[in-house]
């Protein structure tokens, strides 16, 4: 299995290129945003087969699978975005690329599973690795279980039907 990103496959690529280099550099998708650079803070969060995980301090030569950044998740998540910015979830929108993609695997996570008895502290706790200086991250916790909510909600009224 290779590395492919965004249904994209990938070349071999140098022994100490991360991820995120990968991404931004040679693919020049700079949605993805670099921040700390040392697994800190999740603005570089992309998704590696459905998972979340910190491109800034992942390999690209060891990475395996589908690679999903921000920009794929365009069309398939626009409630999301819609919701971050129905409910105040960014500001500067530095962390917003980050937050998104985390966010996006958490909502399908939640649609998997039963709801947890507690969502607002499931959610609060499973984002908790994604930072922002700006929200307050009320509104994105917000937006998230909104987006939950009305994709479960749609999903009831289509059984129903
Ligand atoms: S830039 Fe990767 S975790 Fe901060
Ligand atoms: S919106 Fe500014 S850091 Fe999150």
């Amino acid at each position: 299995m290779g590395l492919r990103v965004n249904g994209n496959e990938v070349g071999a690529v140098g022994a100490d290129v991360t991820l995120l280099e990968l991404i931004r550099e040679t693919l020049g998708l700079k949605g993805t945003k670099a921040a700390c650079e040392r697994g800190e803070c999740g603005s570089c969060t992309v998704l590696v087969d459905g998972r979340p995980v910190a491109a800034c301090i992942q390999l690209a030569c060891l990475t395996q699978g589908e690679v999903t950044t921000v920009e794929a998740l365009a069309e398939s998540d626009r409630d999301l975005r819609e919701a971050f910015a129905e409910f105040g979830g960014f500001q500067c929108g530095f962390c917003t690329s980050g937050q998104i993609v985390h966010a996006a695997s958490l909502v399908r996570e939640l649609q998997s599973q039963p709801e947890p008895a507690d969502l607002e502290a499931f959610v609060r706790h499973r984002m908790s690795g994604n930072l922002c200086r700006c929200t307050g991250y009320v509104g994105i916790v917000d937006a998230i279980i909104a987006t939950y909510r009305r994709r479960t909600e749609a999903a009831n009224a289509g059984a129903a039907a």
